[in-house]
């Protein structure tokens, strides 16, 4: 996939945590921020929905994402960099946020610690979506092998797939306070539920299982989906949990 694709991904992701993302927000009085930093922004999926006001800051390590982000959040001030090594001073951000970073970090408690050492005390640390494919949901039964061969393919990519049941002990490791957490739920109604498989899921499934299986199997199993999404019986439900802590006052 392109980046333009990636970047329809990524906005397509970003939905599922919209009303998410605003309550927490909410709660960690984001609008009244002066500065905010997402870390791992990619292309600036969420970069371009932030509220205006506060001075808002990205981070990524790929080059080319920035490229992108630039276009689309203009508004924003990106860095090149590594989200275990952050380009900023102690103190500097009122929130720092990730969403979707910390399954694909080797380290992602460096990560944490790095997103504390750089907001203010006081100031809130937030991981907005961090899935959990060990609690995956497929159905119909003939889908099942689908959910473990995308887990496998995660882990030969060196993601974490089992990263949001650790995320709570993750924040209490890194010693922030107040935490809370928890995992978005799922709801379908037939008004929005899809009756066709989403081709951007299988252009990303086939890339990601590319090693796995044949064109042939993936064939197969896309026709086995589009016919449970046809009798509405598809159910697909992964995990996604995030915490919400705050910077311990020194
Ligand atoms: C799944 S994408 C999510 C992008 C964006 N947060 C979003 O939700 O649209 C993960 C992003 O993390 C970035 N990333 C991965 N490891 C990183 C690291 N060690 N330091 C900085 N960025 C990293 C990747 O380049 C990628 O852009």
């Amino acid at each position: 996939m392109n980046l333009s694709e990636w970047h329809t991904r990524y906005r397509q992701q970003a939905s599922w945590t919209r009303s998410l993302r605003q309550h927490l927000f909410a709660q960690s009085n984001a609008e009244a921020a002066h500065r905010i930093l997402e870390v791992g922004c990619g292309t600036g999926a969420l970069l371009c929905d932030m509220p205006t006001g506060p001075l808002v800051y990205g981070l990524d390590h790929d080059r080319s994402a920035l490229c992108f982000a630039r276009q689309v959040a203009p508004a924003s001030t990106l860095f090149n960099g590594d989200a275990t090594h952050l380009p900023f001073a102690a103190n500097s951000f009122d929130l720092s946020f990730c969403h979707f970073l910390l399954l694909w970090l080797p380290n992602p408690l460096a990560a944490l610690l790095e997103m504390c050492r750089v907001t203010i005390a006081g100031g809130w640390v937030l991981a907005l979506a961090e899935p959990d494919y060990g609690g995956r949901i497929d159905y119909p039964p003939a889908l099942a092998d689908l959910g473990k061969l995308q887990t496998a393919a995660l882990q030969q990519q060196g993601a974490d797939p089992l990263i949001g049941r650790r995320l709570s002990a993750l924040f209490h490791q890194a010693g922030l306070q107040q935490v809370q957490s928890g995992v978005l739920g799922g709801f379908w109604q037939d008004e929005d539920r899809p009756t066709t498989a989403d081709d951007l899921e299988w252009s990303v499934l086939r890339q990601d299982l590319h090693a796995f299986c044949t064109p042939t199997e993936l064939d197969a199993l896309q026709k086995v989906e589009q016919q449970a999404y046809q009798r509405g019986e598809r159910v697909l439900y992964i995990p996604t949990f995030y915490a919400l802590g705050r910077v311990a006052k020194t």
